[in-house]
């Protein structure tokens, strides 16, 4: 075999890996996603129950914000294989997947704003709320 075709066979073994790992790499990046929401949801009920000026949290607020609107897309197609405690729901009922997900993003922007101005009632209520859109997704999507 020449150069070229060694190369060339490398990299069709390289992509062959690459395809056959996706579907695994999708799974423990959304996992390790929904593990750090979890710890910054549990952050920010202490820092409430603590009693705490809710201005730094904003942060972290928006983290969740940020990762409910990528969260339909740490699912892709194919990404049900393996070790997952994601129900086959998730990808075959696309639509009230992405709305599970949606209905996340508006409490936890709703959350972010509440600590930027300072608002702690507003911020225990979008707390609630929040915390009752990952509650809901779980039941509907999730194996317990
Ligand atoms: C749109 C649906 C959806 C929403 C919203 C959602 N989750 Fe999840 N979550 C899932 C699914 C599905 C799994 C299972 C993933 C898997 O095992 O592959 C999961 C798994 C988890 C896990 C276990 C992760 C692990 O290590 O296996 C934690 C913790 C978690 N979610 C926390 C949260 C928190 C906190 C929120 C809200 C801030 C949230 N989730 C919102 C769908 C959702």
């Amino acid at each position: 075999m020449g150069r070229l075709g060694w190369i060339a066979g490398v990299f069709s073994l390289l992509a062959m890996a690459a395809a056959a790992e996706a579907p695994q790499g999708g799974g423990a990046e959304r996992r390790a996603g929904e593990h750090r929401a979890g710890e910054i949801m549990r952050d920010l009920r202490a820092d409430l129950l603590a009693g705490r000026d809710v201005r730094p949290l904003e942060g972290q607020a928006q983290q969740v914000a940020d990762w409910a609107a990528r969260l339909p897309a740490l699912f892709p197609p194919g990404s049900d294989t393996g070790e997952t405690n994601a129900l086959a729901n998730v990808w075959t009922d696309r639509p009230g997947f992405g709305q599970a997900a949606l209905a996340l993003g508006e409490p936890a922007r709703r959350l972010a704003a509440a600590a930027r101005a300072g608002d702690r009632g507003g911020f225990a209520d979008a707390y609630r709320a929040t915390a009752d859109a990952c509650g809901a997704c779980h039941r509907k999507f999730r194996r317990h």
